[in-house]
């Protein structure tokens, strides 16, 4: 079963996988199928292949979403039914700079950034750059202009932090004693905090020093509604993902190794409560081509004039190698075909889908079509 049911009834899909299993690839093949089908669809790409940027007509790829001419979408000057529209995720783009959405005041900002406890909870949110790519894909979603958004998302050594960072800022927001110190700093006053909490704070000046209380204070108590913004974004970002018409794809390699990874991310994926769209195992080794029997393939073989220096001994001689490395694809093929299974037996639910090793990079529409033809 393919996955051209989904680009149909899904508004994101959000391809997953470990380093170099081909999400990028994956996503813009969905997104080029999905234009081709008839949807406004855009792909949100991180770092794709320069090539591959340019043989879309993007030379230049960044922040702004970017419509791709038609003629490079159906070489050949077929009318298109959809359109599609390419950008790419900023991977320096961090935490940091989404407060910037929130404070219009550059003065404030100034403020913020030198502020040690905001450095610090900006720094060391784990899957921060990640978050950064989901809020950047609530705020696209929100405007509501595509049919279908294809997100593809970066590889980091812990894949899946991204899941978790919107829960993890909400969480840290509404701490108690976050909260606690909030309550303190926009009331300024021993009523709300109680006698002990004005004690309390003054030892705790004794200890860590009023600069350190200064600056809760002035990240507390001057973001406050910023910090509740925040929170609510990534609130927002929490609901978005496990809304019925997004849909994860996980994507591995048909190696033993990153078929375990697969089922680990879809453990994670399940427990989440985040909506499973369906797997692709992509460089898959297929023992597809009939050997050609001895006789023939040393008759073609002598018969190239390219290969006329050869005595017909060298020439049985490329026939044994030619045998040896089908042989060693047939092993192969046969390994993938069990890892396949392993996969299909433990995760039944979706669809998968299995795309072949080609013989070459897949940097162009060509290349992509192809891919496509397998997705869908
Ligand atoms: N089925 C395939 N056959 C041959 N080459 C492929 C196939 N799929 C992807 N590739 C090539 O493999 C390389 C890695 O693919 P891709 O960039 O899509 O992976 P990725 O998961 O996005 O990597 P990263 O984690 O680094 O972002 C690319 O050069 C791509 O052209
Ligand atoms: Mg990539």
């Amino acid at each position: 079963m393919g996955f051209a049911g989904l680009i149909q009834s899904r508004r994101i899909l959000v391809c997953v996988g470990s380093g170099g299993v081909g999400k990028t690839t994956t996503a813009a093949a969905l997104a080029l199928g999905a234009a081709r089908a008839g949807k406004k669809t855009l792909v949100m790409t991180i770092d794709p292949a320069k090539r591959l940027a340019n043989s879309l007509g993007l030379d230049r790829l960044d922040q702004e979403e970017r419509r791709v001419p038609d003629d490079k979408i159906v070489p050949g000057g077929e009318r298109v039914r959809g359109s599609l529209f390419a950008m790419m995720l900023d991977q320096a783009r961090t935490f940091d700079e989404i407060v910037d959405d929130y404070l219009a005041d550059p003065a404030a900002r100034q403020r913020l950034r030198q502020n040690r406890i905001f450095h610090q909870v900006a720094t060391t949110l784990a899957g921060s750059h990640e978050y950064a790519a989901m809020a950047k894909l609530w705020a696209v979603a929100e405007r509501g202009h595509y049919d279908l958004i294809v997100l593809d998302t970066p590889p980091t050594a812990n894949a899946l932090d991204f899941l978790d960072a919107p829960d993890r800022l909400v969480r840290g927001i509404d701490s108690p004693a976050l909260q606690w110190f909030a309550k303190l700093y926009l009331h300024h006053s021993t009523k709300v905090l109680g006698l002990g909490g004005a004690f309390i704070l003054k030892r705790l000046a004794k200890f860590v020093g009023s600069r350190f209380l200064e600056d809760i204070a002035g990240f507390v108590g001057e973001n406050g509604p910023m910090l509740i913004g925040l929170r609510d974004r990534a609130q927002a970002v929490h609901d978005l993902l496990r809304q019925r018409d997004v849909g994860f794809v996980l994507i591995a390699s048909p190696e033993p190794l990153s078929i375990e990874e697969l089922l680990f991310f879809h453990h994670r994926i399940v427990t989440a409560g985040l909506p499973l769209a369906g797997f692709v195992v992509n460089r898959v080794h297929t023992a597809g081509v009939v050997p050609q029997a001895r006789a023939d393939l040393v008759a073609q073989l002598s018969a190239r004039p390219e290969l006329r220096g050869y005595s017909p001994e060298d020439i049985v001689q490329i026939a044994a190698d030619f045998d040896r490395t089908y042989r060693d694809f047939q092993a192969l093929a046969e390994i993938d075909a069990r890892q396949i299974g392993r996969l299909r037996a433990t995760a039944a639910e979706a669809p998968l889908v299995e795309v072949p090793l080609l013989d070459r990079d897949v940097h162009d529409v060509e290349g992509l079509t192809l891919i496509g033809q397998y997705l869908l």
